[in-house]
């Protein structure tokens, strides 16, 4: 359904340091004409909505159960993020990008079957995951607690030095990587029924790891055991992935580019509501309300998603 002409390029995009980078057109003819594989497994959604979890969950499902090689593993060794260092500015320039580290190129050099992530909106992805429909995973997450999850991060990685208001504001008007925010959940969610499609929210995981565990290996039709499920559901909880090398990817992926993480801790809180006592005052009504006029004729509510 995707025609070049209907990507909204913004052109302030190139001003912004934290956002989609300069050499964006370039970018995007590899991932719209990236081969996809049928079968291929797609982990879809914004950012900070608990992809890097659901990478591990997939992986694990995909891989014999194999919850050994999970722990001592960091999630990308196992499954890559498509626009990993094609799209983020904070990578262009770095000694990753000189040296000639390409997220495409790893991605396509993968034996499968591949778990890629990607946080691009639906005009962006490869144009075969349309036709060839791959199984593809989709995560939203209350809005309020992905934008704190995302603001510690891009502090923590010092890609944005402004203070929590500018980063609400600049969220809500669009001028963040992968805005507009609620457009890219509303594509996927009009495509929620279809087969190979399954969307699940994080506040779901969180609620009930168990149920959404086995779901999701039935989804992958690989359905496992309750001797799997109950190993499954203390892998991947919070505090085990606290410790694993698993929930240490991200800040492995900083360490390798920028030579240290910083203050980033990926593994932060983990919890549904955190937003409550970490949005300035004001801000959960400013919110909503921008989500409520981003919902408008839609037919979707804000919980619909959840
Ligand atoms: P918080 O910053 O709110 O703690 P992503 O992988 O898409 O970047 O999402 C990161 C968010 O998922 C972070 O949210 C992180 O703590 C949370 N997360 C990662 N692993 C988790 C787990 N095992 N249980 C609960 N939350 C997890």
């Amino acid at each position: 359904p995707l025609d070049r002409k209907d990507i909204p390029l913004n052109k302030n995009w190139s001003k912004r340091p934290w956002t989609i980078p300069t050499s964006y057109p370039e970018f995007v003819d590899r991932a719209l004409d990236f081969k996809v594989r049928y079968d291929d497994i797609w982990i879809l959604g914004q950012q900070k909505t608990g992809t890097t979890w659901m990478q591990d969950m997939a992986w694990l499902i995909t891989h014999n159960f194999d919850f050994k090689t999970s722990e001592n593993s960091h999630v990308y060794e196992r499954s890559v993020n498509l626009e990993y260092t094609g799209v983020y500015q904070p990578f262009a320039g770095t000694e990753a990008e000189k040296k000639g580290v390409s997220s495409f190129a790893a991605t396509e050099n993968m034996t499968s079957p591949r778990i890629i992530k990607s946080h691009l909106s639906p005009n962006m992805l490869p144009k075969e995951l349309w036709t060839k429909k791959p199984k593809v995973i989709y995560l939203t997450r209350n809005v309020k607690d992905s934008a704190v999850s995302l603001y510690h991060m891009y502090k923590g990685l010092k890609y944005f030095d402004g203070t929590k208001e500018q980063f609400l504001d600049a969220l809500m008007t669009d001028s963040l990587a992968y805005c507009p925010y609620w457009p890219h959940i509303l594509e996927f969610w009009e495509m929620r029924n279809e087969s190979n499609i399954f969307f699940i929210s994080y506040e779901r995981i969180k609620r009930d790891l168990r149920g959404s565990f086995k779901e999701i290996s039935e989804f992958l039709e690989n359905p496992c055991s309750d001797d799997i499920l109950d190993k499954a559901v203390d892998h991947l909880s919070f505090q085990s992935m606290k410790n694993s090398k698993a929930g240490q990817t991200l800040q492995k992926i900083m360490e390798d580019i920028h030579g240290t993480s910083g203050e980033f801790k990926f593994i932060r809180r983990g919890e549904i509501g955190s937003h409550k006592d970490e949005l300035p005052e004001g801000y959960s009504e400013k919110m909503d309300n921008w989500s409520e006029r981003s919902l408008v004729g839609s037919g979707v509510a804000m919980d619909d998603i959840l």
